[in-house]
C-alpha cells in the first residue's frame, strides 16, 4: 500500500460512443484533405459524432451505466462523482450533477467537474484516490465524456480531422482485500504553454465599461508545438510512472495511451520497446475522444479479445494545459 492510503479496487469501466460515423472520405466535402493525408499523419480513418441534441451528457449517462453495472455496486451505494470534461455541455450545472440526475442517484452525494482536457481521467483518478484513500468516501464514479465535435471550427483542418465524441466511466472503491490497483500515478502541468490548445468562453463587458476583445470558442491547437512537447516529455515522465510502481517495463501486460496521433502512440511504444500486442490503439475509428479515450480503448480491448483481465496496464494522457499524466493499474477479471 502507497503512502498509507487505503487502497483502491477499479470495480467497474464502461463507455459510450454515438452512432454517427464521419469518415476522412467524408470531410473531402468540407475542405481540400484526403483519407491518405488524414491517415497517414494520424493514423484516423473515422470519428463518432453526436447529431441532433444529442451530447456528452448522454453518452456520460450511457458509460455510467455500463460501468455500475460491472462494478456490481448499486446506484445507491455510489457517494462522489467526479466528471472530467475538456467541455462540458453546460458549464453549470455542471456534467457531473447531470449525470446523477439522469442516473437517477437518489442521495446528495457531492458531484462535480475538473477539467485537465485529455488527462482528465488519469487526473479524476489521482483525486477519486485521495478521496477514498483518506476515508472521505467509498465508491466514486469517474466518468470522463466530451462532445469535441461540437467545438472545433469545421472549416480549419488542423484540428476538426482529430477529434471525436465519447465518454468513458469508472467506478473505484475502497479494496476489500488490501490490494491497491493503482500501483503507481502522477499529474503534472505546465501553465506557461497553455497557448498550445486552448478554448475560450467568450463573453461580453458590462456597457459601462471598456468592452473586452471579441474572442471565438473553437478549439485551437498549435499541432506540431503539441507533438514535440509530447514525444520530448512523457517518455522519462512514463519511465519514472514505471519505476514508481515497482514493475518493470516487461512486467507491464499493456500500454493503453491517450488516442491522440498514431504517431505518437508508435513513439512511445518504440521507447518502451513494447511488440504490438501490447499496445492497444483504436484511434483508427474513434479519433481523440479527449479523457474517454482510455477507457474506451481499454473496454475495447477486452471486448475485441487483445486485453485479457487479470492483467496489468500503463496508462498515459496528455492535454490541453498543457497536462500530462501515468498510471500503472491492475485490470482485475470482471471489470469490463
Ligand atoms: O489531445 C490533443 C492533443 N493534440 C495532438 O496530439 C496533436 C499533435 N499534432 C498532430 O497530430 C499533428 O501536428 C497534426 C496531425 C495536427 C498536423 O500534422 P503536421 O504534420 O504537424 O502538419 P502541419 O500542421 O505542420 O501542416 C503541414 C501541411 C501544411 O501545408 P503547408 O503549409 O506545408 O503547405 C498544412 O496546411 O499540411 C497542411 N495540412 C493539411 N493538408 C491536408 C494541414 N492539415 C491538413 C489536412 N489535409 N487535414
Amino acid at each position: 500500500m502507497q503512502n498509507n492510503y487505503k487502497p483502491l479496487r477499479i470495480a467497474g469501466i464502461g463507455y459510450s460512443v454515438p452512432d454517427t460515423v464521419i469518415t476522412n472520405n467524408d470531410l473531402t466535402k468540407l475542405y481540400d484533405t484526403s483519407d491518405e493525408w488524414i491517415y497517414t499523419r494520424t493514423g484516423i480513418k473515422e470519428r463518432r459524432i453526436v447529431s441532433g441534441n444529442e451530447s456528452a451528457v448522454d453518452l456520460g449517462v450511457e458509460a455510467s451505466k455500463n460501468a455500475i453495472e460491472k462494478s456490481g455496486i448499486k446506484i445507491e451505494d455510489i457517494d462522489c462523482i467526479v466528471a472530467a470534461s475538456s467541455v462540458p455541455p453546460q458549464l453549470y450545472p455542471s456534467l457531473a450533477c447531470h449525470i446523477q440526475a439522469y442516473l437517477g442517484i437518489p442521495n446528495h452525494i457531492p458531484a462535480f467537474d475538473m477539467t485537465a482536457a485529455c488527462s482528465g481521467l488519469i487526473y479524476a483518478l489521482q483525486v477519486a484516490r485521495g478521496l477514498i484513500g483518506s476515508g472521505l468516501y467509498k465508491n466514486i464514479l469517474i466518468v470522463a465524456a466530451d462532445n469535441n465535435s461540437r467545438h472545433v471550427d469545421w472549416s480549419d483542418r488542423g484540428t476538426s480531422i482529430l477529434f471525436g465524441d465519447g465518454a468513458g466511466a469508472m467506478v473505484v472503491t475502497a479494496s476489500e482485500d488490501d490490494v491497491d490497483d493503482v500501483l503507481s500515478l502522477d499529474i503534472k502541468s505546465d501553465g506557461t504553454i497553455g497557448h498550445y490548445i486552448y478554448m475560450n468562453t467568450p463573453g461580453k463587458n458590462c456597457p459601462l465599461v471598456e468592452p473586452c476583445d471579441e474572442l471565438d470558442s473553437y478549439i485551437h491547437m498549435a499541432g506540431r508545438d503539441v507533438y514535440k512537447f509530447v514525444v520530448t516529455t512523457l517518455p522519462d515522465f512514463i519511465d519514472d510512472c514505471i519505476k514508481q510502481s515497482g514493475l518493470s517495463a516487461e512486467e507491464i501486460d499493456y500500454l493503453v495511451p491517450h488516442q491522440a496521433n498514431q504517431r505518437i502512440i508508435e513513439a512511445m511504444q518504440t521507447r518502451l520497446n513494447y511488440p504490438d500486442e501490447k499496445v492497444i490503439s483504436n484511434i483508427e475509428y474513434y479519433g481523440n475522444t479527449s479523457a474517454a479515450s482510455i477507457p474506451i480503448a481499454i473496454v475495447e480491448g477486452v471486448e475485441s479479445g487483445k486485453i485479457k483481465l487479470g492483467s496489468t496496464a500503463l496508462l498515459c494522457g496528455f492535454g490541453a494545459g498543457m497536462t500530462w499524466g501515468a498510471a500503472v493499474i491492475r485490470l482485475r477479471e470482471g471489470i469490463c
